[in-house]
């Protein structure tokens, strides 16, 4: 989704990005390698960095991480041109999180989105059971979403739900797990009951990206 959406947006060797909760670094990595260009991620979870950090050093690319919340950004204010959340922020008190990304943005900054929203209402148990596996507060809608980027002040909010093919031999655009060496059985059943959880909720879950300008 990412490599679809990213040639829309007007960058150079000069744009200063954010790859905010950036996770093993995938998407840091292709952007520094494709548009030469100022990238700094940040993740709340250590292994997490330590994996990006691992991977930018073997591509030799130089690639700021810094350890944070994106709740209480570690940046001054209007430090970055365009900031990248995919599937974060869903994960976070969004009351906290937007205004953060909203102040860090430059004037005419654009922070792209993807995240998470509850398509069609569900029983209430079934989405406590959602919730509670993934740990997420609240499963917004997108009219929730737009209220909230608006009210961080966020201007010309676009929402699109972008429909992608994928071919099964298409190994580039797969997720690179980089999985760690030693992992807990239990890992394993996670996984498989997230699998599980997307079957049955893919037409109640779904994504939608969010162009939001400042
Ligand atoms: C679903 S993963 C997405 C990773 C990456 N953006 C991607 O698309 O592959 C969510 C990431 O957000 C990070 N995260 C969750 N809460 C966060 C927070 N409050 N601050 C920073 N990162 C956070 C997690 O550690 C994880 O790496």
């Amino acid at each position: 989704m990412t490599k679809e959406i990213l040639p829309r947006e007007n960058i150079s060797e000069k744009t200063i990005i954010l790859d905010v909760g950036c996770g093993t670094g995938q998407t840091s990595a292709y952007i520094a390698e494709k548009y030469k260009c100022k990238i700094t991620c940040l993740d709340n979870n250590e292994i997490m960095l330590e994996k990006a950090k691992k991977r930018f050093k073997s591509r030799n690319l130089s690639i700021e991480t810094k350890h944070g919340s994106v709740e209480s950004l570690p940046f001054g204010d209007e430090s970055f041109d365009l900031i990248l959340s995919e599937s974060v922020a869903a994960f976070t008190d969004v009351s906290k999180t937007l205004p953060e990304l909203r102040r860090v943005l430059k004037p005419n900054g654009v922070l792209l989105a993807i995240e998470m929203v509850l398509e069609e209402p569900l029983p209430k148990e079934e989405l406590t059971t959602i919730k509670e596996f993934y740990e997420v507060p609240r499963i917004l809608t997108v009219p929730e979403w737009n209220s909230l980027f608006q009210k961080a002040n966020f201007q010309q909010i676009n929402i699109e739900k972008v429909n992608l093919q994928f071919d099964e031999s298409d190994f580039e655009s797969a997720t690179d797990f980089s999985i760690s060496e030693q992992l807990d059985d239990k890992l394993f059943a996670i996984l498989d009951q997230h699998l599980q959880l997307t079957e049955m909720y893919r037409n109640i879950i779904g994504f939608r990206v969010f162009k939001c300008c400042v």
